[in-house]
């Protein structure tokens, strides 16, 4: 009886335990995708330091749980609902089978949005720099391109991304990879000293993309590459879009537009610019931050370009 008391006492309690789950969920999910303008956490009221740290956040705490994404971070990581397995995403990104094993051993996070190294035709002995480098795995696939002779630099501005970056190089014995603590708008590299720049998905998260391309001219030799994978607009946002700041640490609301992304480029001293559109992305895009129709106005892009001046 007493017995039976206790089970029927802590099966409801479990219940009760199990709605305010629910609810707590509900209501985290409201506040993500509620696209009201005076939202609290509005990105357009935002200045470019407060953007800055809400990136910081967003990524020190994947890093932190050292657990993939698969989305950007749009969705909330820890949500797992109609996301896609480690493997479908990294294909549907564009690496290979092999490629993907390279970046299981903590270094693929799913945070990005194409293969950059898939349009950087990487030779051996090259200087490479990885803006936005994460946990590491496009630098450690780089530094097997360039070689023993080469060299891969990764930047980024989230300490514990670097620490996580730095023990996955140590566990794969990488001599040819660093990586340092910087911004993509001033990096921490030398002038003229770097053959390619290579980058997923993170130009996006910069509030001065003119700055970073300035800055990438900066660092690359005269003839040097630009190789990067990232967000571009194909229509207008909508204005609660503009307005949600989760929407902008998750890849969508820093897209711009392509003739303005352009411009630029060719403002930094770029030439030979290509911008392709995959068309293919929106179906992994549509994955992100389901609710937001973000597919129906951005799209993964392969862009590259030339420094010529
Ligand atoms: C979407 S994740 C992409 C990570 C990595 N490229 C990948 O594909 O896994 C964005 C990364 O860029 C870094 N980041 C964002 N804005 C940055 C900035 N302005 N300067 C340096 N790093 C930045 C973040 O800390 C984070 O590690």
């Amino acid at each position: 009886m007493y017995k039976n008391e206790c089970f029927n006492l802590s099966n409801s309690h479990l219940k009760k335990k199990k709605m305010y789950r629910k609810s707590i969920m509900a209501l985290s999910f409201m506040l993500l995708f509620s696209f009201n303008t005076s939202n609290v956490f509005a990105a357009s009221t935002m200045n470019e330091e407060e953007l800055k740290t809400q990136v910081r956040t967003a990524y020190a705490a994947i890093a932190k749980e050292e657990k993939p994404c698969f989305s950007c971070n749009a969705g909330g990581c820890g949500e797992t609902t109609g996301k896609p397995s480690a493997k479908e995403y990294g294909l549907s990104l564009g690496y290979s089978e092999e490629e993907l094993q390279e970046g299981a051993i903590g270094a693929d996070l799913g945070l990005g949005c194409g293969n950059p190294g898939a349009i950087a035709a990487l030779q051996p002995g090259e200087v490479v720099v990885d803006l936005g480098s994460g946990a590491g795995f496009d630098c450690f696939l780089a530094a097997k391109k360039v070689g023993e002779t080469g060299r891969v630099i990764g930047i980024d501005m989230t300490p514990q991304m670097l620490e996580l970056a730095t023990k996955n190089a140590e566990k794969k014995g990488y001599k040819n990879v660093e990586f340092r603590f910087g911004e993509i708008e001033h990096l921490p590299v030398e002038d003229a000293s770097v053959d390619v720049i290579i980058s997923n998905c993170v130009v996006n998260l910069s509030t001065n993309k003119e700055a970073v391309f300035k800055e990438a001219a900066r660092v690359l030799k005269i003839g040097g590459r630009l190789a990067i994978s990232d967000i571009v607009t194909t229509s207008e946002l909508p204005e609660e879009v503009k307005n949600n700041v989760y929407l902008y640490t998750g890849c969508i609301t820093g897209a711009t537009k392509i003739d303005t992304l352009e411009s630029i480029l060719r403002g930094a001293g770029f030439g030979e610019i290509r911008i392709d559109v995959k068309d293919d992305s929106r179906s992994f895009i549509s994955k992100w931050a389901p609710g937001s129709r973000a597919e129906d106005f951005i799209a993964s892009a392969y862009i590259f370009a030339r420094k010529i001046v």
